[in-house]
């Protein structure tokens, strides 16, 4: 069998209840004639004012779902934030932690991210855990030492067992929402790397910046590539989708 291809949409902060419901209106069409292909696994995530709607179609159409944040202290005085505790009544399973605009925008820092992977680990669930040089960073030679810094203090401290359970995405920052895709060799390139830094032969490493139908191919073939997290193509059932058909074909 081919290996398997993770297509997880990462809707940001776009998709309001209504919108979410009127997505899953589209989606059936698109995604019925794919849906049962054992090389496919779908994930999308929500902002949490989405996550209901979203959890219905999951459970419907047969798809994985999840937050794009979470806090990893389970109650208490942390105004505006969400707990692990609140996103397992809504069956959510995976959540996108440390994503660049999370990283760059709201600063979070390195140790407050390996704290949300470890929660989530702690309670049973997938971190999918995002990592990536800004343009600066790479034109000055830092891409690794920047990633490698990102990787080494999110998975400090774990087993073996529990670095194999989390999801990575390495999504170059200059590459997201700009249009701009890494080649495949560059991405294949930090994929390769970031897999014998993690030390893990089956770590599952998704590329995202840009990816669409028409560059899902070259991306996803790469061997060291195991799927895409995508933003843009992501808002729509039809492009999303296509990403994995224009694969296949
Ligand atoms: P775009 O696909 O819009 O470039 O976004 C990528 C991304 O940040 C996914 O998390």
């Amino acid at each position: 069998m081919s290996k398997k291809i993770y297509l997880y949409g990462n809707w940001k902060m776009n998709n309001t209840y209504a919108e979410t419901e009127a997505f899953f209106k589209d989606f059936p069409a698109v995604y019925n004639p794919v849906k049962d292909a054992p090389d496919l696994e779908v994930g999308i995530f929500a902002p949490f004012t989405s996550l209901w709607p979203l959890s219905q179609a999951a459970k419907k159409e047969g798809f994985i779902f999840g937050a794009q944040n979470v806090y990893y202290e389970a109650s208490g005085a942390f105004t505006g934030e969400i707990s692990i505790p609140m996103l397992k009544e809504y069956g959510v399973t995976h959540v996108i932690i440390g994503h660049s605009e999370r990283r760059h925008i709201f600063f979070e820092p390195d140790e407050m991210i390996a704290k949300k992977v470890k929660a989530l680990l702690d309670a049973g669930m997938t971190p999918v855990f995002c990592y990536g040089e800004t343009l600066e960073e790479r034109e000055s030679g830092n891409t690794f030492t920047v990633m490698e810094r990102q990787i080494k203090s999110a998975i400090a401290g774990l087993t073996p067992a529990e670095t194999a359970k989390i999801i990575y995405a390495y999504e170059p920052v200059w590459a997201i929402g700009t249009g701009k895709t890494a080649t495949p060799a560059q991405a294949e390139e930090v994929c390769k790397w970031s897999r014998e830094l993690i030390g893990q032969k089956e770590a599952v490493i998704l590329y995202g910046g840009s990816v669409k139908g028409s560059n899902a191919k070259e991306l996803l073939s790469q061997p060291d590539i195991d799927g895409a997290l995508v933003g843009g193509a992501s808002l729509k059932p039809a492009p999303f989708i296509e990403i994995y058909t224009a694969y296949k074909g």
